[in-house]
């Protein structure tokens, strides 16, 4: 190993300990001058189709216009028609590629879901890359039609629904292409505070506490993020999670606005956390040579800092958490 990257190596492990500078733009800045990237500048990705969940905003918006400015077909969604058709249009004028298809879809909703995989195999015929982005820190609690509790509807069962519907697609279009389709799932640094809890998933009214239910959220993400690599072959579809850091992004300034404006000028911008999201979804090198993993700045991450959620992460517990998303969201993914 040279010394420059046993340097890097020692910075990194060094900034990972206290959270602040590792989350913060510091440790972006500080990482990719260590380890000698640039931001992502993704190109020649003509003929790719990729879907962006909650690409109307923040991370998600700064990643599509990465991505369709790199050539690619970018499937992009949001609940709101006006809001999905304003950020297409603007992408469009921006990066000069208008294979832009804008489509209504609340994940949290199984209808809306199961209409966004027939629609992308209906309209594309092929799926490269599916990115799981969307998602919010709720401080009221709400539910879902179903009567499951919001944040956990749209962001473990809709991704869980969505990556089984689209299975055989992402298979069929790495037959295709010769190379593995990838499921990408943007989680969050606040789940190395959760355990694994399948029976407490969903925090009823009494002791809903938005943080934690959105922690608990993430922590079952990362999770089924590793059963997916485990069930299916990486030389077919590859399976990643990531932390975005702290970006400023309007989720962030009106779900922690004292923690907005406190870190303020330390935050990492959009781009910038959108930057190891968008480097899985366009490298082919080293994002396709693993499967499961959990990233920060381009670097593997372990799921868990605490010995308590260590515990907690269970082989049988996480049995019952993927035959709860099986059973609930009422598909079986053909493995
Ligand atoms: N920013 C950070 O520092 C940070 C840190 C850790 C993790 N993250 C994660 O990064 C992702 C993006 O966050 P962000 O900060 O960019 O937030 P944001 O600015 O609020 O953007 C969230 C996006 O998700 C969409 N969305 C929210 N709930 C949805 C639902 N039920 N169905 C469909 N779309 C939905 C929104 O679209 P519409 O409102 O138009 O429907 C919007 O496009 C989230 O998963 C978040 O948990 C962010």
């Amino acid at each position: 190993m040279s010394i420059t990257r046993r340097l890097a190596d020692t910075v990194d492990a060094a900034l990972e300990l206290p959270i602040a500078p590792s989350f913060t733009r510091i440790g972006h800045d500080l990482r990719s001058r260590l380890d000698g990237w640039d931001d992502a500048q993704p190109r020649g990705l003509e003929g790719r189709v990729i879907l962006v969940t909650g690409a109307t905003s923040g991370i998600g918006l700064a990643a599509a216009e990465l991505l369709a400015g790199g050539g690619a077909t970018v499937v992009l969604t949001g609940r709101d028609r006006g809001r999905v058709d304003d950020t297409a249009h603007q992408l469009a004028e921006r990066t000069g590629n208008d294979a832009l298809d804008p489509v209504v879809a609340d994940m949290g909703e199984r209808e809306a879901v199961a209409e966004l995989a027939d629609h992308v195999v209906d309209s594309h015929g092929r799926v490269d890359v599916v990115i799981h982005n969307a998602g919010a820190l709720s401080a009221e609690r709400s539910e879902n039609s179903d009567g499951t509790e919001a944040t956990i509807a749209a962001q473990v069962l809709g991704p869980f629904q969505l990556t089984a519907t689209l299975l055989p697609t992402l298979r069929a279009t790495a037959g295709s292409t010769g190379r593995p389709s990838r499921v990408l799932t943007m989680a969050s640094g606040g789940m190395y505070a959760a355990p694994l809890s399948v029976s407490g998933l969903q925090m009823d009214q009494e002791a809903y506490d938005g943080t934690q239910q959105y922690a608990l959220a993430k922590r079952a993400q990362v999770t089924l993020n590793e059963m997916w690599a485990e069930r299916v072959d990486a030389a077919v579809v590859v399976f990643h999670s990531l932390h975005p850091g702290w970006a400023d992004t309007p989720g962030v300034r009106s779900s922690l606005p004292t923690f907005a404006r406190v870190v303020g000028p330390l935050l990492r911008s959009a781009e910038q956390g959108a930057d190891t999201l968008t480097w899985l979804t366009a490298d082919d090198g080293e994002p396709l040579q693993t499967s499961g993993e959990f990233w920060l700045d381009r670097r593997r991450r372990p799921i868990h800092r605490l010995p308590r959620t260590r515990r907690s992460d269970t082989p049988a517990r996480r049995e019952a958490l993927w035959n709860w998303c099986v059973r609930t969201c009422g598909v079986a993914p053909a493995l």
